[in-house]
């Protein structure tokens, strides 16, 4: 499968897109700076000095000079933000539109009043959309992403507080931590390029402003949040923007509504998995694309969703065209009550039994509903669902493969926790992926 960017054909026309969204980032975010009566003020006053203050690129700052809107377009700019660039210097989007189409202000009032620019000879040519049909057949990549594997965790900060404070072989953390021996080794015989680390944000980089449901993180970077005790002593994270924004496009394209963030800070649901499964290093040997799933505030996305949304996963990582071996890891969990007077609630049994139905029946377990989790789990316990995404992404969902189970782990307690681990190897029959299209 590759993905249809046919919308480039267009004539006159850019779709602002993650890609032109990476390009022109700091033209756009330098024109919302202008959103303030004081910085409208600065720039006026001295356009390039203000200009020298942001990372633009010598063809941004020159078209911005020209006051050529399709120059700053090219260059990745889209024209809600520009606009606010437009109104500092006191233009309408009528003067803004024209001024891109090599028409007088007077000539370009003329047509709008005379019913707007006719469709005729302004749709793509024939020969160009079949031109580009064959192009891009021509390149369809041989080679391609694979899930390699699927790694599950609980993520308890208090794990990422005796492992910062070399508090690891007392008795009660040592027994956390040799639980997770076996999988670092794993990890240095299997280490993969990417993990896309699927996890819930706990108030940290998003409070009540703003809550979305699904996250996927699409920076060049994040750093270790902090979230009241200091930031926790580990490497910051190297994103992979280039395979987030395919992965965007595939899954957003397959009805999945996410939210693109580029920058934000990451919680200990992403940086506790990192410490267990790679242990202390310089810097992580992985980059991480964040997927951060809203757990916190109800309504919460069901386990039957998050499951399709890891098949669909999948499908984009396998249609992604360079050889890069990435795991899915799927965080949160097991049973927990942090609240009220059930907190400590452990239900070791319902955990038992739900690791084992999320390796040999995971589509029929995904139907639980969110009630059984409190109930059964405790209020945090509905972390679980999070493991859904990493599940669905393996081969023997849709039968293209099998899995194997290399390794699982529960132990009671970890803080108010019970900590629950769980490998799963993805092994896909060699020709499925490469012959599916
Ligand atoms: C604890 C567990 C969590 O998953 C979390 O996000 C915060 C606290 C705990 O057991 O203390
Ligand atoms: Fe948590």
């Amino acid at each position: 499968m590759s993905l249809d960017k046919t919308y480039k054909k267009v004539p006159g026309t850019t779709i602002f897109d993650a890609e032109q969204s990476a390009k022109g980032y700091h033209l756009n975010q330098f024109c919302m700076s202008l959103m303030t009566a004081a910085n409208r003020e600065r720039y006026l006053a001295d356009e390039r000095a203000y200009l020298q203050e942001w990372p633009l690129t010598d063809a941004q700052r020159q078209a911005l000079l020209d006051r050529d809107l399709n120059a700053a377009m090219a260059e990745g700019g889209n024209i809600y933000f520009l606009s606010k660039w437009g109104a500092t210097l006191g233009l309408s989007f009528q003067q803004m539109a024209g001024s891109m189409t090599g028409m007088s202000e007077e000539d370009y009032r003329d047509m709008m009043l005379h019913g707007g620019r006719s469709i005729e000879g302004n749709r793509i040519a024939d020969q160009v959309r079949e031109a580009h049909y064959a192009a891009e057949g021509a390149q369809r990549p041989a080679e391609h992403a694979w899930v390699t594997g699927a790694v599950f965790t609980s993520h308890v900060p208090a794990i990422g507080a005796a492992w910062d404070q070399h508090r690891r072989e007392e008795p009660y953390w040592k027994a956390v931590f040799d639980g997770y021996e076996v999988s670092k080794q794993w990890e240095r015989e299997n280490l993969p390029d990417v993990v896309f680390l699927v996890y819930n944000d706990h108030a940290t980089a998003f409070d009540l402003t703003v809550i979305p449901t699904f996250v996927l993180g699409t920076g060049a970077s994040y750093p270790a949040a902090d979230e009241g005790y200091g930031p926790r002593p580990v490497p910051g994270i190297e994103g992979d923007p280039d395979l987030a924004a395919h992965i965007a496009h595939s899954l957003i394209r397959e009805d999945f509504d996410l939210t693109l963030v580029n920058e934000m800070a990451v919680d200990h649901g992403l940086t506790v998995p990192l410490s267990l499964m790679f242990g202390d290093v310089e810097r992580w040997p992985v980059k991480v694309i964040p997927f951060h799933v809203n757990v916190v505030q109800y309504p919460v996305p069901s386990g039957e969703r998050c499951f399709r949304l890891g098949q669909a996963l999948r499908r984009a990582i396998e249609s992604y065209d360079r050889p890069l071996r990435v795991q899915v890891w799927g965080t949160g969990g097991m049973s927990h009550q942090l609240q009220g007077p059930r907190a400590g609630l452990i239900n070791e049994e319902w955990d038992n039994r739900w690791l084992d139905a999320l390796v040999r029946d995971p589509a029929d377990l995904a139907r639980v509903p969110h009630l059984e989790y409190v109930e059964e789990a405790g209020s945090e316990g509905i972390e679980l669902v999070m493991w859904f995404i990493a599940r669905g992404a393996l081969a023997d969902v849709d039968g293209s493969g099998t899995v194997e189970v290399k390794h699982r782990f529960y132990h009671v307690p970890a803080s108010n926790t019970a900590v629950g681990h769980l490998i799963l190897e993805n092994h896909p029959r060699a020709e499925a992926p490469a012959g599916k299209e």
